[in-house]
């Protein structure tokens, strides 16, 4: 069951410019299931935690700071295949080499504020998603 779930926040940048509701048209028509949705906000300490792995990068004070300026929309999604076929849907890290079609080319900035989170393997999609879910918010 893990391997067909993955995990993605609608980031701030994308629901203070209220495309939560063309982000998830989009993740629905490319045939990815809802498992667990909600609308929620991090803290400092959340952010810090979540983003762990890049604790030591150049850009870890300002992406702490992007992430807990407002609410994000959390979801686990499920599909064959979905760590992968998700982290195609978005594209790019960066908006100016995202694909055509994609939402972080219809719908982020810049390299910094993309719209979108996408879990990069099995095993960290089923951690970002307890992270955000209890088991019994997920269906
Ligand atoms: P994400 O984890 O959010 O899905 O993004 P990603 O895998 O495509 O990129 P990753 O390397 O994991 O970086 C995490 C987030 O940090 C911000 N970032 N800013 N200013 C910069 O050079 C820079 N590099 C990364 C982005 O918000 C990126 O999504
Ligand atoms: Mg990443």
């Amino acid at each position: 069951m893990a391997t067909n779930r993955t995990f993605t926040m609608l980031k701030p940048d994308s629901v203070e410019k209220g495309y939560t509701g063309a982000i998830l048209e989009k993740i629905n028509a490319a045939g990815f299931r809802i498992v667990a949705m909600k609308k929620t906000q991090m803290t400092v300490a959340d952010a810090e935690e979540f983003y762990a792995v890049h604790n030591e990068r150049p850009f870890f004070g300002e992406l702490v700071s992007f992430m807990t300026r407002g609410p994000i929309v959390a979801v686990i999604l499920e599909k064959e295949n979905a760590v992968e076929d998700f982290r195609v849907l978005i594209g790019a890290t960066n908006p100016a080499d995202a694909a055509e079609g994609t939402i972080r080319k219809s719908y982020a900035t810049s390299m910094g504020e993309n719209a979108v989170h996408g879990s990069d393997s099995d095993e960290n999609a089923a951690i970002e998603g307890a992270f955000h879910f209890s088991g019994r918010e997920m269906f």
